[in-house]
Parts: structure tokens; C-alpha cells; sequence
């Protein structure tokens, strides 16, 4: 039974009084199903996880960062290091954000880099993949997410590949349903069905309180990746009861 895995992605937004304001509301909101019923984490800029941390202190709540680089330290100015994520009390890292991807820059070689080295590290990965909505209209959803999936779990042992969580990105809860089905039939084809089985596939892409329900009710939707709506913490923990209900 693959338990609902519910992220709140925050962005670049929030700011040191925010974000521990947020961390403290959804803590008291979620007291009784984070841990028990759902997986929660937030996953707050950088420079706001150690006081993130601190605010969420002994709730059930986990917490992410939103990218991390994978060498392990030296000269990478401006960079952030799995041990370094450890350290400030990280237990997720995404890899491969669209905004990563798309805005940045990153390539899938880059990517793999990251989740192979949050592997090592002990920080699990979330690997965010998915199509642009102009490669959706020319009808190559497939062959984008089946090759950023190939490239981003390249070199990963059946062990190193049930550390990973993926994301996937898409519209309506019936093309959600759609490619992660994709997806998990993938996973089966790369590694074998009880791996594919037991991995957790979230969907990501403008989550609310009354589309999550929805979304989640697909067979192979297990999650949800939040941005906008997890700024709020009534929004979020509606999200978060909707996917458990
Ligand atoms: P959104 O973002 O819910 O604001 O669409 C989700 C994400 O990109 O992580």
C-alpha cells in the first residue's frame, strides 16, 4: 500500500518570519495525520531550512530543499552539497524541477548526477519529470517522460531506485492517470512490477483544495506535489485532508 505523499514546494517565496509562521500553522494543523495517515514535507528555500526545521520540531512533518548539487564540496561557488542538506535536517531533495529544467537550464545528465548523489548521501530524491504543454500538443508526452525517466534513474540499482520518488507533471486528473500509469509501467520495464508497485508517483502542477480529492483518487496518483497552494496553511492541510479522506 503505497502511503499519500503530500510536498509543499514553496519556492522562492516566503521570508524568515513566513516561513516559520507556515511551518508552526501546518505543524498544530496536522497533528494527526502527518506520520499516521500522509507523508508530509515542506521543502522551503535554503537559506529558511535550519529555522523550518526548528519550527516543525518534533511534528511528523519532513522536510525538502529544492535542489542540490552533486559533488560533495570544493570549489562550486554558490552550491549546496547533499551532506550539507543532512546536515540542516533535510530528508527529501527535488531533482529536476520544470522550473530547474526549463529556467536554468539543467540537463537530464545533470539530473541523474543529483539523484545518484542524494542516493549516496541519504537524502531521498524527488525526480521531477514531465512535458511542456507545447510538447503535450504535438503529442510527445511519452517520449519526453520516458526519456528524462531513462536518463534520470541511468546507473541506479533496483536498491538505489526505491529511494527515488517521482514526480510527473501534467493537467487533468485523467492525464495525470495517463502518464503515471506510463510512468509505473516504465519503472516495471527498467527494474520489475514490485518495485513499480511499491514507488510513490506524485503529480505536481497547481494542486488545490478542491481538485485534490480528484487527483488523488487515480489509481496511480500517490501524491502531490504543491507549489502556490502550500504558501497557505489552510490551503495546504485542505489539500492534505482531501488526499486522505
Ligand atoms: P503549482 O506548482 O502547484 O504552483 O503549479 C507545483 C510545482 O511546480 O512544484
Amino acid at each position: 500500500m503505497r502511503k499519500p505523499f503530500v510536498a509543499g514546494n514553496w519556492k522562492m517565496n516566503t521570508d524568515s518570519q513566513s516561513s516559520i509562521r507556515l511551518a508552526d500553522e501546518i505543524a498544530a494543523r496536522t497533528m494527526e495525520t502527518a506520520g499516521d495517515k500522509a507523508k508530509i514535507a515542506v521543502i522551503p528555500p535554503f537559506v529558511y531550512l535550519p529555522a523550518v526545521v526548528k519550527a516543525l520540531g518534533s511534528s511528523n512533518i519532513a522536510v525538502g530543499a529544492q535542489d542540490v548539487y552533486y559533488e560533495k564540496n570544493g570549489a562550486f561557488t554558490g552550491e549546496i552539497s547533499v551532506s550539507m542538506l543532512k546536515d540542516a535536517g533535510c530528508s527529501y531533495v527535488l531533482c529536476g524541477h520544470s522550473e530547474r529544467r526549463h529556467i536554468i537550464g539543467e540537463t537530464d545528465e545533470l539530473i541523474n548526477k543529483k539523484v545518484t548523489a542524494a542516493i549516496l548521501g541519504g537524502v531521498l530524491p524527488i525526480l521531477c519529470v514531465g512535458e511542456l504543454f507545447e510538447q503535450r500538443k504535438a503529442g510527445q508526452t511519452a517520449e519526453v517522460v520516458t526519456g528524462q525517466m531513462k536518463k534520470g534513474f541511468s546507473g541506479l540499482s533496483e536498491e538505489k531506485a526505491s529511494a527515488v520518488t517521482v514526480a510527473g507533471l501534467t493537467a487533468t486528473p485523467e492525464q495525470a492517470q495517463e502518464v503515471h500509469a506510463m510512468i509505473r509501467k516504465l519503472v516495471g520495464q527498467m527494474y520489475n512490477w514490485t518495485l513499480a508497485e511499491q514507488m510513490c508517483i506524485m503529480y505536481g502542477g497547481s494542486a488545490k483544495p478542491d481538485n485534490a480529492a480528484a487527483l488523488m483518487a487515480q489509481p496511480d496518483v500517490d501524491g502531490l506535489l504543491v507549489g502556490g497552494a502550500s504558501l497557505k496553511a489552510a490551503d495546504f492541510v485542505g489539500i492534505i485532508e482531501a488526499s486522505t479522506d
